[in-house]
């Protein structure tokens, strides 16, 4: 099945596509901070709000799922419409692919993040004591829909945490991507750059959506990023861990790929402009790193598979000593 994409400018078109008869017997799962949307007043159907957070990404969050589920009467031939951010998305299409062995679901993603990047590709699940994302499938929505006025509520750090996906889409895929984000005046993104963003995942995730080959480019930043998460214990959000996961992947990039300085230094000052960090200070100790590192899928015993770049737009998968990946990163 092939996911369809579908653009909104404003939130009226979505309201009435939603009403169209394609969507009977459908719940709606909504973000609980769109509740000013409400949303119950537009559509024909049942809504259920959700609280979620990263710290909260876990298996009581999909039971409450489940349940929502079960409690409006779900079946195999429901449907079920997510709207939220990449927390919300990841869980609840969780739920909704295994929820009576699957039923069918859309997302309409809330956040620049999971608009250019959560929203495409399948990949659903939830952190648990052993890392991010551990326990998940892949599954396919139906549709993902893209309204953007969803962002003008957007608080402006949040925004900015999801240009970090789009910056990793121009630094593995795009330089005239990155270019116009480096260059641009304002930190917020015409509707024409997120969806060559957008078209970027879609394009990668189509040619290899069970992450066999190219898609693992998608990993850039992420290594170390999901390390800092852990680290973090999950009070760094995923854009404020990824742009110090991709910072300390560009080190690496540069001493084993000699990766021109100048990337690096335009890549650090475009995330200060952004109003975030670079560098990140473990707290945990060596030992406990390792083990995330080896939970982590694309880890062995004593070297990991990442990604590094050799120039802008020019990524290579690289097998690295988990020893060569401490020696640039920073403890407390
Ligand atoms: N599945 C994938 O392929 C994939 C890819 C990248 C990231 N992710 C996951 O995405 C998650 C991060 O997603 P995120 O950055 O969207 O964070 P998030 O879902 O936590 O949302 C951030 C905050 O914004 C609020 N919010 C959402 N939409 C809003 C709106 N329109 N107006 C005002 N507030 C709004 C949310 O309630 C939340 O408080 C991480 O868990 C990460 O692992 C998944």
């Amino acid at each position: 099945m092939n996911t369809e994409l579908i653009y909104f400018n404003k939130s009226e078109e979505l309201y009435i596509n939603l009403n169209a008869s394609e969507y009977n017997s459908t719940l709606i799962l909504i973000d609980s901070n769109l509740s000013y949307l409400e949303i119950e007043n537009y559509v024909n159907h049942k809504v259920a709000y959700l609280s979620v957070t990263e710290g909260e990404k876990n298996l009581k969050l999909v039971e409450n799922i489940w349940n929502i589920l079960f409690e409006n009467g779900l079946d195999r031939s429901s449907k079920v419409l997510i709207i939220g951010g990449g927390v919300l998305l990841d869980t609840a299409a969780f739920a909704c692919s295994t929820f009576k062995r699957g039923i069918t679901y859309s997302l309409i993603p809330s956040t620049l993040l999971g608009m250019v990047d959560a929203a495409h590709g399948g990949k659903n699940g939830f952190n648990n004591e052993f890392g991010k994302n551990q326990i998940g499938t892949i599954s396919l929505p139906q549709e993902v829909i893209i309204c953007f006025q969803l962002l003008d509520t957007l608080p402006e750090k949040i925004y900015k945490e999801g240009l970090i996906e789009l910056i990793k889409h121009g630094l593995i895929a795009d330089d005239k991507l990155f270019t116009d984000i480096f260059q641009a005046q304002t930190y917020k993104l015409s509707n024409e750059l997120i969806k060559k963003g957008i078209k970027i995942k879609v394009e990668i995730v189509n040619k290899d959506l069970y992450e066999s080959g190219v898609r693992k480019l998608l990993n850039f930043g992420h290594t170390i990023g999901h390390l800092i998460e852990f680290d973090s214990n999950y009070t760094l959000s995923h854009g404020e861990a990824i742009a110090a996961g991709i910072y300390y992947e560009l080190i690496l990039s540069n001493k084993i790929l000699n990766l021109e300085n100048s990337l690096l230094n335009q890549y650090v000052e475009l995330i200060n402009k952004l109003n975030l960090d670079t560098k990140y200070k473990f707290k945990n100790k060596k030992e406990k790193l390792i083990t995330a590192l080896q939970n982590d899928k694309k880890a062995r015993s004593s070297s990991v598979d990442i990604v590094l770049l050799s120039k802008l737009s020019a990524p290579i998968i690289k097998e690295i000593s988990l020893d060569m990946i401490f020696e640039v990163l920073d403890f407390e």
